[in-house]
């Protein structure tokens, strides 16, 4: 078992590069399998989704070579049309397959994903958008297997802008007989970047990054493409909260900074000065700030993944803060542990009420899933003496490098396997 000891009081300095965005880079993994031709992806990052979905693809019998952060993809070798249980069990983004797989050869098998414990998350959208297109699907005992004579276009309005289904759609759709529209699509930067790529490769979807997307269905992708993956936002929020609970002053590089407005809003509004300069942003905090209320939202609103982050900085603020979850109803499980760790703060069904106190303590805390681990590495670097993170195989999933990069900062963090 490997653990975190991360010894808090070091305010944050220097700069630090964002890596390529894992919500990117899993879809344009998946999407490549429309593909007849090579794809070469850039700037991927090492984490250990990104492992599963290579794998995924292995599994399908195409071939991936991935040397440093540039990852080499041949569709042309695709073979299998079944997921083994073991790697969709392993992460909920391997759903993603479907679509591609559906589009280009009509019929795929997988069994119903895993990944974070943070909600019931359902398949009902991603299932009803390509059975409109004209798949007979079978989603019984965990598993979910589909086939269509032939895609055909079709008008869809999702219930929710869930992300993996407009994902699966779009991707399904690339290749239907006909148009498509996704209404109510969700509107999230890695919606927009799959859209780029799908169209780089010879798709012909417009819309994306507005709440309808329109795909007109072509015969075949065949275009050999090199696309480097946007940053990644998320990761961003995360340095800009590390900077900010610390009292530090951080230059975050390569970084959309219109991908993280709500972020830059709230912690501007708690006091802490952002810079944004074209692809950098700079952090520098105050020595107390306010207490803010958020509410968790589809984008461009408040995104949920920065949830537990902000929490944990809002444990530290002068008053009472509320952050109410609207996205996943179950997404509050770092809050025990951050009790654990001092802070004060009460559940009441979808809300979080946080009384801000002076500092936190460390102890022995879970990362329960991704982003709850974050949380607690940020409680750590603020927290009085050594906070102990056991569970950091959810972090590895989603942030590269992360102690060696808190390091470069001046962070105090080591990994111990005992
Ligand atoms: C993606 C992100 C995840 C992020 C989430 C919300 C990836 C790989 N993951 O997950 O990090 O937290 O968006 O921004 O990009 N829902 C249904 N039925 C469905 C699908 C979803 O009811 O068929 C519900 C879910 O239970 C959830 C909400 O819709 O309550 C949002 O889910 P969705 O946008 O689909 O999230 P993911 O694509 O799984």
């Amino acid at each position: 078992m490997e653990r975190l000891l991360v010894t808090g009081g070091t305010r944050l300095r220097g700069s630090i590069a964002i890596s390529g965005a894992k919500n990117a880079i899993l879809p344009l993994l998946a999407g490549s399998l429309l593909s007849e031709r090579p794809v070469v992806l850039e700037g991927v990052p090492s984490l250990i989704d990104v492992k599963t979905m290579k794998d995924a693809l292995e599994s399908l019998g195409v071939k991936v070579n991935w040397t440093g952060d540039t990852m080499q993809i041949d569709p042309s070798s695709l073979r299998s049309l079944e997921v083994p249980p073991t790697l969709a069990r392993r992460m909920r983004a391997s759903n993603l397959v479907m679509g591609p797989l559906l589009g280009r050869c009509g019929r795929f098998k997988v069994s119903y994903p895993g990944g974070c414990t943070i909600g019931s998350r359902p398949m009902d959208l991603h299932l009803k958008g390509l059975r409109a297109c004209g798949a007979v699907i079978d989603d019984d005992h965990g598993c979910i297997t589909a086939e269509a004579a032939g895609l055909q276009g079709a008008d869809i309005h999702l219930d929710f802008p869930s992300v993996g289904a407009t994902e699966n759609i779009m991707m399904a759709a690339t290749l239907a007989r006909g148009t498509t529209i996704i209404r109510n699509a969700a509107r999230e930067p890695e919606i927009v970047e799959l859209q780029n790529f799908l169209n780089k490769l010879g798709a012909r979807i417009r819309g994306a990054g507005m709440d309808t997307i329109r795909i007109d269905g072509v015969k075949k992708l065949n275009q050999e493409i090199a696309h480097r993956v946007i940053p990644d936002r998320i990761e961003t929020g995360t340095f800009m909260v590390a900077a900010a609970i610390t009292r530090g002053e951080v230059l975050i590089n390569n970084v959309i900074p219109e991908h993280v407005e709500a972020v830059t809003a709230k912690l501007r509004e708690a006091g802490v000065s952002i810079k944004e300069e074209d692809d950098r942003i700079i952090v520098t905090a105050p020595s107390n700030w306010k207490a803010v209320d958020i509410r968790t939202m589809p984008f461009p609103g408040f995104p949920t993944d920065m949830q537990p982050q902000m929490m944990v900085f809002l444990a530290l603020a002068q008053g009472t803060s509320i952050i109410t979850e609207n996205i996943f109803e179950n997404r509050f499980r770092h809050v025990g542990e951050l009790r654990r760790m001092g802070s004060q703060i009460r559940l009441e069904g979808r809300s979080a009420v946080i009384t801000g106190i002076k500092d936190l303590t460390g102890t022995v805390v879970e990362a329960t899933d991704l982003r709850a681990g974050a949380a607690l590495v940020l409680g750590g670097l603020a927290a009085e003496n050594t906070t102990i993170i056991e569970g950091v195989q959810h972090l590895d999933r989603g942030y590269e490098n992360l102690e060696s990069r808190l390091k470069m900062l001046g962070a105090q963090v080591s990994r111990e396997i005992i």
